[in-house]
């Protein structure tokens, strides 16, 4: 078990497509454990191997931030199976530095998966779950919220991020927000 380094927008391993996973291993079992230490020193609610520095397609979650621990899932090869619905979400990412927008996402979704031990899982979600399986599979198909946001927002962030990593003034952490 071990806390890892988060990386920051603009890595790009961030932006990358991650390949899958082709044997589970105690390599898999140990990363995603050292993922779920990760995201709860944070603190977070999902993380995604990219956002590590590592391209596999796996992701950790835990929604229930109030009883962190009792809802973990640890997501190999995940995919989403059957998308219903819209919904707009206030979201914020452990990878992206002092800010958050509005993203439009599917209300309810369907996730195929496996798991530690090989075996295939399918998970129904909606509410903040659903937006955060997406968020994190979003992640490992190279993508950021703010790629799913206007151009004009995105471009005001990317200038800001740019001044922040010139300056070296980096904001203080509002851990008040949910990250995901
Ligand atoms: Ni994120």
């Amino acid at each position: 078990m071990a806390i890892l380094e988060i990386l920051k927008y603009p890595e790009p391993v961030l932006s990358r497509v991650a390949p899958p996973v082709n044997n589970i291993t105690g390599d898999t079992v140990k990363l995603l454990n050292d993922m779920l230490d990760t995201m709860y020193a944070a603190p977070g609610i999902g993380l995604a191997a990219p956002q590590l520095g590592i391209s596999q397609r796996v992701i950790v979650l835990d929604v229930n931030h109030e009883n962190p621990h009792k809802q973990v899932y640890k997501l190999i090869n995940p995919v989403i199976s059957r998308a219903e619905g819209s919904v707009i979400w206030e979201e914020g990412c452990l990878s992206v530095v002092d800010f958050t927008a509005e993203v439009r996402r599917a209300a309810r979704v369907e996730v195929t998966a496996f798991d530690e031990n090989e075996k295939e899982i399918k998970i129904e979600a909606d509410g903040l779950f659903a937006v955060a399986l997406q968020h994190e599979i979003d992640h490992i198909d190279g993508k950021l919220f703010i790629d799913r946001i206007s151009r004009l927002k995105r471009d005001l962030y990317t200038r800001r991020r740019k001044k922040m990593l010139r300056t070296g003034v980096v904001p203080p952490a509002d851990n008040a927000r949910i990250l995901i």
